[in-house]
């Protein structure tokens, strides 16, 4: 572990289910600390805790480029990602490949997949009055969506997530990753083969058409992208959804507020997104020696970026652990900042406050179906598994309009 001496050594910040992370983040912060060594899958990473200081790193791209970081934990994996590019590269890619999640071709999309794939989750509930909402439809939401924009049959979709959950266990079992990725990958060619021939309006046939100054994408970069998309666009999405179902059915009167104000549902959004932050530790590597808030870090040190330790500074947001609709611009770090701002925000977005419109106007009484305390668990990637509810009945598809767009900070 080098001769650096973590601080609360008892726990490892990338291995452990950490219930209490934000606790031992105000008592961090109430030692005065800004950046502190802490345990992370068995070696040293720096932690950076203050809003100003992770907001600003995540934009350092001069310092700290991302791709350091992603080269060595994503790219063993998942190839080339976004992520993992810098420069040039990252640009043109990110130009070429982002087209389809822009917020004209989200706003698009909502009508023609968003909202009738979240009247068909929620048709299929049947007869029951009670059910778990991340088994029932949190979990399966944004990557049914995901696998719709792509245009690949719901029922591979099981396959798919199956192979990357393989794939991202690489460095654990390397074997079965690899074999994971040939099998995902045998899967994608011919489909990618099929699109050049008769392009669509899928994001697959965009992306094996997209041309900027001459210049395509090339099959590796493609696949890599294709790769990268439901773990970072399904697994983040379902888990601050399910937090954000939490906190309404947690709380009576922010329920009948949501009922009585639809205007108010995308304050909640954004709140459910500060609160909520599912991937709460982002990486960067110092390939030299660097100083964030008066610490120097050595070189070679891998840096993690507290984007919801940033979420819950009470020097920026008071009385962090509230969920509040008074937050006015609610400028939270949980898409990052900077050239690697999440691309998928407006489509996130766009899920969640369909989610809580079509849940609460089709299930009247919606609650929680007992007492019982559910907590967030994890730190890189953190939320709530679990959500038992109950509700009277079940309303046919209601028109859907978004009046909370004026309301949404951005
Ligand atoms: C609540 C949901 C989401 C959260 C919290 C989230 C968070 C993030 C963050 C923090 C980054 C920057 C990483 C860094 O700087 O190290 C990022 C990048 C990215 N996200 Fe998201 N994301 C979400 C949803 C999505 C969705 C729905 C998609 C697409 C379907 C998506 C696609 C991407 C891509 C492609 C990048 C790489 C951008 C680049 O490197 O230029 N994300 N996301």
């Amino acid at each position: 572990m080098g001769t650096v001496a973590p601080v609360m050594p008892e726990v490892d910040f990338g291995a452990d289910p950490l219930e209490d992370l934000y606790e031992r983040i105000a008592t961090l912060r109430g030692q005065g600390s800004r950046v502190v060594p802490v345990r992370y899958i068995g070696e040293i990473a720096w932690l950076v805790l203050r809003y100003d200081d992770v907001t600003r790193t995540f934009a350092d791209e001069k310092r700290l480029p991302a791709a350091a970081a992603y080269e060595r934990t994503g790219m063993p994996a998942m190839g080339r990602i976004l992520m993992a590019m810098r420069g040039d590269q990252h640009r043109v890619n990110r130009a070429l490949a982002g087209g389809a999640l822009l917020p004209g071709a989200i706003r698009r999309a909502t009508e023609r997949l968003l909202v009738p794939v979240a009247n068909l989750l929620i048709d299929a509930f049947g007869d029951r009055r009670e059910l778990d909402l991340v088994e029932s439809y949190t979990r399966r939401y944004p990557f049914n969506i995901i696998s719709r924009l792509l245009g690949v049959p719901i029922e591979d979709e099981a396959r798919i997530i199956g192979w990357l959950g393989r794939l991202i266990r690489l460095q654990w079992d390397r074997e079965s990753a690899l074999q994971a990725r040939a099998e995902l990958d045998a899967y994608l060619t011919p489909v990618l083969e099929q699109r050049r021939r008769e392009p669509g309006e899928d994001l697959i046939s965009q992306l094996v058409t997209a041309e900027i100054d001459g210049q395509r994408l090339q099959e590796e970069e493609i696949l890599s992208f294709l790769r990268l998309l439901y773990p970072a666009g399904g697994e983040t999405t379902f888990l601050t959804m399910s937090g954000l179902m939490l906190e309404v059915l947690s709380d009576r009167a922010l329920y009948d507020r949501l009922i009585a104000r639809p205007e108010d549902r995308a304050r909640a959004t954004e709140e459910a997104l500060r609160k909520h932050a599912p991937a709460t530790l982002l990486p960067r590597f110092a390939e030299t020696a660097v100083t964030i808030a008066d610490i120097e870090i050595p070189a070679r040190s891998m840096i993690l970026l507290g984007s919801g330790a940033a979420n819950h500074d009470p020097d920026i947001f008071p009385d962090p652990e509230r969920f509040s609709l008074e937050r006015g611009a609610n400028a939270h770090a949980t898409f990052g900042r900077g050239p690697h701002f999440c691309l998928g925000s407006h489509l996130a977005r766009e899920e969640l406050r369909i989610s809580l419109t079509l849940l609460l106007e089709r299930l009247p009484g919606l609650r929680l179906a007992d007492d019982r305390t559910i907590h967030a668990t994890g730190a890189v990637v953190r939320g709530i598994h679990t959500l038992p509810v109950a509700f009277d009945a079940l309303l046919p598809t209601v028109a859907y309009a978004d009046p909370a767009r004026k309301g949404a900070a951005r």
